[in-house]
């Protein structure tokens, strides 16, 4: 019967965020406008890595950006879609995207209360293959609307008012579309109907397994990493407790191993190594928008030496060691990191 009710009492994410911003009868409905520019920026990125095929959007775009990475066309396009959509909203005040190596201050006549980092499309060296890629963003509040600074994006990922992720994915051969997203009430997961170009509700309130069966790291880095890791992920190959050892899942795209983590459980990791002492992934667009979904969902987020969402970046691209999921997994990790000190 929930499947009807699904198919007729469509909750599309529009009525899903009118219905949880009546909770807060203080807001003018600009989040839901936010929301809206951020779901447009993400339906655009989908469609035109469905198009890039066709569309000769594969491969470099010739240029390298801050991270010393080698620029993809869409990586390039998606962020221009993005910067247009939330500076358009008249909601957004500072933009840091992962493609632009300083955070861009919106123009003062479309300046609204809000600041917005994200990574406009994650997982980009798997686009040329087809393997699912995506979006990430959080929301920060601007602290004070006259005085706008990169402090007030520089702020621990606990002051995130929401965080999300758009990941492709294919079910049935047709490509899809799935957005999750927690406004610190909880997690919702909602998928694209193409016919409708809406997302509908289609994972209510996703709760993240007290403990998984999978890990989820690049083992090709096993040489570089340090005690507690190694120690770690020894044990999910070869349990002490006499258990079954767990399965290894790497996509190679953060979006789409930490959205198969959410629903099946289970760890993803990206841990510090010798050659990159603070691991790889940004703090403000991967690391901590994904912290804070794992946390509203019932699991846990940790850098190696705490919390993760109470780090406070000193740069918009800063990097950190992360390891998320199943709350008794991570458990398990930080007590390893505890005895290492
Ligand atoms: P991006 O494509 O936005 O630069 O992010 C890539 C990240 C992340 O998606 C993924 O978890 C990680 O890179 C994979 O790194 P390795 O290839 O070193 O495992
Ligand atoms: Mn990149
Ligand atoms: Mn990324
Ligand atoms: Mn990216």
């Amino acid at each position: 019967h929930a499947a009807e009710a699904h198919r007729t009492d469509l909750m599309t994410l529009t009525r899903h965020v009118l219905n949880e911003q009546s909770k807060h009868p203080e807001s003018k409905g600009d989040f839901t406008i936010l929301l809206s520019h951020i779901v447009l920026g993400c339906k655009f990125v989908c469609s035109a890595v469905n198009k890039a095929g066709l569309a000769k959007l594969i491969g470099l775009a010739g240029d390298t950006n801050v991270q010393g990475e080698e620029q993809k066309k869409l990586d390039v396009l998606s962020n221009e879609v993005f910067i247009k959509a939330l500076t358009s909203s008249g909601r957004t005040c500072i933009l840091v995207s992962e493609e632009d190596e300083e955070a861009t201050f919106v123009d003062p006549a479309l300046r609204g209360r809000y600041c917005v980092v994200f990574d406009p499309l994650d997982g980009s060296s798997n686009i040329d293959c087809g393997v699912s890629i995506g979006t990430i963003f959080g929301i920060y509040m601007i602290k004070d609307k006259n005085k706008v600074t990169v402090e007030d994006v520089l702020q621990p990922g606990k002051k995130m008012v929401a965080a999300g992720t758009a990941c492709t994915g294919a079910l049935a051969w047709v490509s899809t579309l799935q957005l999750v997203l927690s406004t610190g009430r909880g997690v919702n997961g909602f998928t694209l109907d193409p016919s409708l170009g809406e997302f509908i509700l289609t994972h209510p309130n996703i709760k993240i397994p007290k403990k998984g069966s999978i890990y989820s790291v690049n083992e090709g880095n096993a040489k570089n990493w340090d005690e507690p890791t190694a120690r770690y992920v020894e044990r999910c190959k070869f349990p002490q407790d006499g258990s079954s050892p767990k399965s290894l899942r790497y996509v190679g795209s953060m979006v789409a191993d930490v959205h198969r983590t959410l629903l099946y459980g289970g760890i993803f990791l990206y841990p510090a190594d010798k050659k990159s002492p603070n691991g790889k992934l940004r703090v403000l667009y991967e690391v901590f928008p994904m912290s804070f979904l794992m946390e509203q969902a019932g699991g846990q987020a940790f850098t190696g030496k705490g919390r993760a969402l109470e780090l406070v970046p000193t740069k918009i691209h800063e990097r950190s060691p992360i390891f998320l999921g199943s709350y008794d997994d991570v458990e398990e990790i930080k007590t390893l990191y505890a005895a290492s000190v």
